[in-house]
């Protein structure tokens, strides 16, 4: 089972991540919770550029992110691949629908998409959930007791990642992938239990 949150921004991935991670666990499953950009040394520079401190054209981001996703798979410690074959749920915070929403929409689509989804050592996943929030309520979220935001993070570049994402489902739902769109407006339980339901409804736990 290999299960991937994505959202814009401040849509709360992390708390939803941490409850059915638990929600697995209860269930006898041994969930290995993961993260793009990864912690390895790819997903470290990516790090740095977000922050604003090592500056990148959007085309050599997607590239990076490229690297650390294939890393991210067949590390022989820390791989999705190693994890799955040893029967553990993965759940990861952000996958290559990212980089189709926010490279693909700063540099070439086709090549973005090329890039991850034909890729030879970029799995693709069961189930991708996407929490959905307005940009105007993840600024909200993102700026509440923060003081450094990301590159990315702007109420206009926020709402174009968004539409953006909507796209990207549809090229890949003809593709086959399973998507769920999940309203992440209400409050945390609302939220989870929408996704409770959607994951009873693909893997029947
Ligand atoms: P992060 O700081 O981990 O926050 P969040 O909790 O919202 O995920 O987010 C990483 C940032 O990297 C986020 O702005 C989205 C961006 N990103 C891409 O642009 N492309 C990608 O392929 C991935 C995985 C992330």
């Amino acid at each position: 089972m290999f299960i991937v949150f994505e959202g814009i921004d401040g849509a709360g991935k992390t708390t939803q991540i941490e409850l059915l991670a638990d929600k697995l666990r209860a269930a006898g499953l041994d969930p290995y919770v993961t993260a793009e950009p990864t912690g390895m040394e790819t997903g470290r520079a990516i790090r740095r550029v977000l922050s604003g401190a090592l500056p990148k054209t959007p085309t050599q981001v997607a590239a990076m992110f490229v690297q650390d996703r294939i890393d991210h798979n067949v590390d022989p410690d820390q791989g999705i691949e190693g994890k799955l074959a040893a029967g553990r749920a993965v759940i990861c915070d952000r996958y290559y629908y990212s980089s189709l929403a926010y490279q693909g929409s700063l540099t070439d689509f086709d090549w973005v998409m090329a890039a991850n989804c034909d890729c030879p050592e970029i799995r693709r996943p069961d189930l991708c959930i996407f929490l959905d929030l307005s940009p105007e309520e993840s600024m909200k979220r993102i700026t509440k007791g923060r003081t450094q935001v990301e590159i990315y993070e702007k109420a206009e570049t926020l709402t174009k990642f968004r539409a953006q994402y909507m796209n990207v489902f549809q090229k890949l739902q003809a593709r086959g992938e399973q998507i769920e769109i999940i309203d992440a407006s209400g409050n945390i339980e609302q939220t989870a239990e929408a996704i409770n339901k959607a994951i009873f409804k693909h893997f029947g736990i």
